[in-house]
């Protein structure tokens, strides 16, 4: 087992927290208060290489390992998750699934503005009655003679007003339940496409979530991705590698708010000294330091999983889960550490707080992890 990173991975790590510290940190705390979406800093990400990170450079991606990105995604999260997720969907749901299953006319039209960074993307899957249980489908793309028919409405949808491409996720035939399911790559403009208002969201605030409206769009068919009844199969195939990029924000934010506590317990003193050396903050470090470290090492596997080609379903759902898991519960150690500065704001541990919540909901809850690994020890 090699547990060292390569002088590239190191030098990714490095311009990824440069970046997170001189672009993302100042204005977070506004942006999250004001829901400001972080639109400068997403065009110097994609600049930077850090929206196409696992595309081949002959599709105007960086060409890199999915360690690299995990990499990035952790230091980008430690700052900023509103930036992150935007950087997760685009890269892992939009970039791969187009580069893995779409056509070349596809990848040239779509994959190289959005592997670029010059264009976003949004993955559209959960509806207002299908949000777990992604096989019940109430959006439609009737096959019509030269293109399909789609009507429906899609919710919680990241980057859902500022994306230009959308893949979007419809039932095509209901007989033939999840392998009557496609997927389709919709424009932002086409005619009865519309966006709804933007969500109030508890945490993530920067980042842009909407529900959207599709009455009657003319898809046309090479707007299809794969073969006739591939979605559902694409959809799951993509959000496995998904749950990796989720994983490795949800280890950011709770590295970001370990090592702001940490660091405000080396310098708060009470009853005569710094409150490090107090047993009951020493110990809560302590959990907090392992679990991360257990957390960094579910998503390295994931990632090499990937990065080998072997089956990484399994072990991005674990890292998935234990990540935010351990989010949720550092973070709120973090709030905990600070007292009564991590209530408020300019501390940032309690937007961290609130940002670790989503982790545990998004791209498969806690517990859609734990039904995707039972089933995987249950049939070992
Ligand atoms: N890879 C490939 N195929 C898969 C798969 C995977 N990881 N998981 C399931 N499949 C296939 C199965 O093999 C099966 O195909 P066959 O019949 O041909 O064998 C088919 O899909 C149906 O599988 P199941 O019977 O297991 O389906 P199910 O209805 O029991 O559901 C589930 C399985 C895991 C619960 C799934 O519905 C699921 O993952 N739900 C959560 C959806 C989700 O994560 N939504 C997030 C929305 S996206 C988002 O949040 C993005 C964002 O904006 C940040």
């Amino acid at each position: 087992m090699n547990f060292n990173l390569t002088e590239e991975h190191l030098m990714i790590r490095k311009a990824a927290r440069d970046f997170a510290q001189n672009e993302l940190l100042p204005g977070v705390i506004e942006r999250d208060e004001k829901q400001l979406f972080p639109g400068e800093q997403v065009k110097q990400m994609g600049a930077l290489g850090f929206l196409g990170m696992m595309v081949d450079p002959s599709y105007g991606g960086s060409g890199l390992d999915t360690v690299s990105y995990v990499l990035a995604m952790e230091e980008i999260s430690k700052v900023d998750a509103s930036a992150s997720v935007v950087m997760s969907v685009n890269n892992s749901l939009v970039c791969w699934g187009l580069s893995t299953y779409g056509t070349e006319a596809q990848k040239e039209k779509y994959l190289v503005p959005l592997a670029k960074g010059e264009i976003i993307g949004a993955f559209c899957l959960s509806e207002p009655e299908a949000g777990s249980d992604a096989t019940s489908q109430k959006t439609t793309a009737i096959e019509k003679e030269d293109h399909y028919l789609l009507n429906g409405t899609k919710n919680w949808i990241t980057n859902g007003g500022t994306a230009s491409v959308y893949l979007v996720i419809a039932q095509t035939d209901r007989e033939k339940g999840h392998k009557g399911i496609n997927a389709f790559i919709i424009e932002k403009g086409m005619e009865g496409f519309e966006i709804g208002p933007k969500e109030n969201k508890l945490g993530i605030r920067g980042s842009d979530t909407h529900s959207l409206m599709f009455t009657d769009v003319k898809v046309p068919k090479e707007h299809r991705i794969g073969e006739d009844g591939f979605g559902f199969s694409f959809a799951m195939k993509t959000l496995s590698g998904g749950r990796i990029g989720i994983a490795a924000q949800a280890l950011g934010i709770a590295s970001g708010a370990y090592e702001l506590a940490l660091a405000y317990s080396k310098e708060r003193k009470a009853f005569g000294k710094e409150i490090s050396k107090h047993q009951s903050v020493a110990f809560k470090l302590a959990d907090m330091a392992t679990r991360i470290e257990a957390a960094r090492h579910l998503c390295m596997k994931a990632a090499w999983d990937k990065d080998q080609g072997h089956d990484y379903s399994l072990s991005s759902a674990m890292a998935k889960l234990y990540a935010a898991e351990t989010a949720m519960a550092v973070t709120v150690e973090a709030v905990q550490i600070h007292g009564g500065y991590g209530f408020v704001k300019e501390y940032h541990v309690e937007r961290l707080m609130r940002d670790a919540k989503i982790t545990q909901i998004y791209e498969g809850t806690s517990e859609i992890q734990k039904i995707v690994i039972s089933r995987s020890v249950l049939n070992a």
